[in-house]
C-alpha cells in the first residue's frame, strides 16, 4: 500500500500550461490491482489545478506556433507552480512524487515542462513519473465518471490524434486504428481558419453549425469500410464548398459547419463499430468506451456517440468539459494510478534526469 499523499502533474505539451495536485485519501488504488475488476480505487481528489491558456496569442496565426508556445510556458511555470501550492495549502517538501508528460506532443513544449519536473525531482528527492499525454487523456475519465472500469475502448479525438485504443487492466495501449492523415480537431481548425475563423475552429465551428437545422451540402464519409480515420479530404471538400458556395447562400460559412459535423459524426460512428468489433476479436469482452481529446467537447459528436454505442453494447464515459481539454488532472491522477500500480516503475536519481521527450506515440 503507497504511503504518499500529494502527487504532482505538469503537462505542456502543447500550448497550455497546466498545473495539478492529487490527494491521496490512502489505500491501495490502481485500476486492476484492487478488485480484480478494473476498478480504479479512486480514493482522492484534485485538490489543485490551474491551466494557462496560450489560445488567443496562437489564435492570430490560425494554430500553435511551436516555438512560441515552447517560450511561453517558460514564463508561466513558476507562477502556476506557486498559484497550485497556495490553492493546496501546501509546501513543495509535501509534494510526494511528480508525474509530466513525455510525450506525444510539441518536442520544444515538453522539455519546458520536463526540466521543470526533473529540478523538482532532483531537489526533493522525489520519484518522476513520465506520463503519456494520450494515455491521461482517458485515464482522467475515472475522476469523473466512478462507475467507469478497465478495460475500455479509448477513442482520442483531438488536434494531434485521431486514434482508437485498447487500453487494459495494466495500462497497456494497444492502437487499434487511427487516422492516416489530420486528425479530427486538426480538419476542425483548419476549416474555421480557411473561412477567416478563429483558433481554435472547432468551438467556432460548432456554433455555427448550432445556427441552422439543415443543409443540402452533403460531404461523403472517408475510407468507407476500412478501419482507419482520414480527414484531410473532408477538409479539402469543405473549404471547396465554401469557395464555390454554389447554392449563393449568406450563410455559406454555416452550412459548411453543418455538412462538416455531419460528415465528421458519420466517419467517428463507422469507425467505432469496426474497433469495437476488432477490439472483441483480438482482446475479448469490452462493454465501454471512453472518447476524450478537445473534439469530445462537441456536443453533436456526444449525442451522436452516445446513440450510436448502445446498441453496440458499448457504455459510452466522457470526461468533463474542464478535463477534456488539455489540463494538469489528468496528468496529475495519471501519476498517482502508476504510482499504485505493481507494473509501473518511477524513475529516480540519474534515471529521471536522463528522461526524454517523444513527439509521437510509441508504435
Ligand atoms: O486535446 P486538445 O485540447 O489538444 C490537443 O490537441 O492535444 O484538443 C484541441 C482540439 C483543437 O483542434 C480544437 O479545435 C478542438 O480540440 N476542439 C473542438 C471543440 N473544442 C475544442 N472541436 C470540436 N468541437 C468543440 N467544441
Ligand atoms: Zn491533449
Amino acid at each position: 500500500m503507497s504511503t504518499k499523499q500529494y502527487y504532482l502533474g505538469i503537462e505542456t505539451s502543447c500550448d497550455d500550461t497546466a498545473f495539478a495536485l492529487y490527494r491521496s485519501h490512502g489505500g491501495a488504488g490502481s485500476a486492476g490491482n484492487t478488485d480484480n475488476t478494473g476498478n480504479t480505487g479512486n480514493t482522492g481528489n484534485i485538490v489543485a489545478s490551474g491551466v494557462i491558456s496560450q489560445d488567443e496569442i496562437h489564435s492570430q496565426y490560425g494554430g500553435v506556433v511551436p516555438e512560441i508556445a515552447s517560450r511561453n510556458h517558460i514564463l508561466k511555470l513558476q507562477s502556476l507552480f506557486a498559484r497550485t501550492m497556495a490553492e493546496a495549502g501546501i509546501t513543495p517538501s509535501q509534494i510526494d512524487a511528480v508525474g509530466v508528460t513525455n510525450g506525444p506532443g510539441l518536442v520544444g513544449s515538453i522539455f519546458v515542462g520536463l526540466s521543470y519536473a526533473k529540478g523538482l525531482s532532483y531537489a526533493l528527492n522525489i520519484p518522476l513519473y513520465p506520463i503519456n499525454h494520450i494515455l491521461a487523456h482517458a485515464m482522467v475519465t475515472m475522476l469523473d465518471n466512478p462507475s467507469l472500469r478497465l478495460p475500455f475502448l479509448s477513442l482520442v479525438i483531438s488536434g494531434g490524434h485521431t486514434h482508437i485504443f485498447y487500453i487494459s487492466e495494466s495500462y497497456e495501449m494497444h492502437l487499434i486504428s487511427r487516422t492516416i492523415d489530420d486528425a479530427l480537431g486538426e480538419a476542425f481548425d483548419k476549416v474555421a481558419k480557411g473561412m477567416g475563423g478563429p483558433y481554435p475552429g472547432g468551438p467556432y465551428l460548432e456554433s455555427l453549425a448550432n445556427t441552422i437545422s439543415s443543409t443540402p451540402l452533403k460531404f461523403t464519409p472517408p475510407m468507407r469500410g476500412n478501419k482507419d480515420f482520414s480527414f484531410s479530404g473532408l477538409k479539402t471538400a469543405s473549404l471547396l464548398a465554401y469557395q464555390k458556395n454554389e447554392h449563393s447562400f449568406s450563410n455559406i460559412d454555416a452550412h459548411v459547419a453543418l455538412a462538416f459535423h455531419q460528415c465528421a459524426v458519420a466517419s467517428l460512428t463507422e469507425k467505432v463499430t469496426h474497433g469495437v468489433n476488432l477490439a472483441r476479436a483480438t482482446y475479448g469482452h469490452v462493454s465501454s468506451m471512453v472518447v476524450s481529446g478537445g473534439v469530445a467537447c462537441n456536443g453533436r459528436i456526444i449525442q451522436a456517440l452516445t446513440a450510436h454505442s448502445k446498441p453496440l453494447g458499448l457504455d459510452v464515459f466522457f470526461p468533463s468539459p474542464y478535463h477534456s481539454t488539455d489540463n494538469g488532472d489528468m496528468i496529475a491522477y495519471t501519476t498517482y494510478l502508476m504510482d499504485t500500480s505493481k507494473s509501473v516503475a518511477p524513475l529516480m536519481g540519474g534515471d529521471a534526469m536522463e528522461l526524454n521527450a517523444y513527439s509521437s506515440l510509441p508504435s
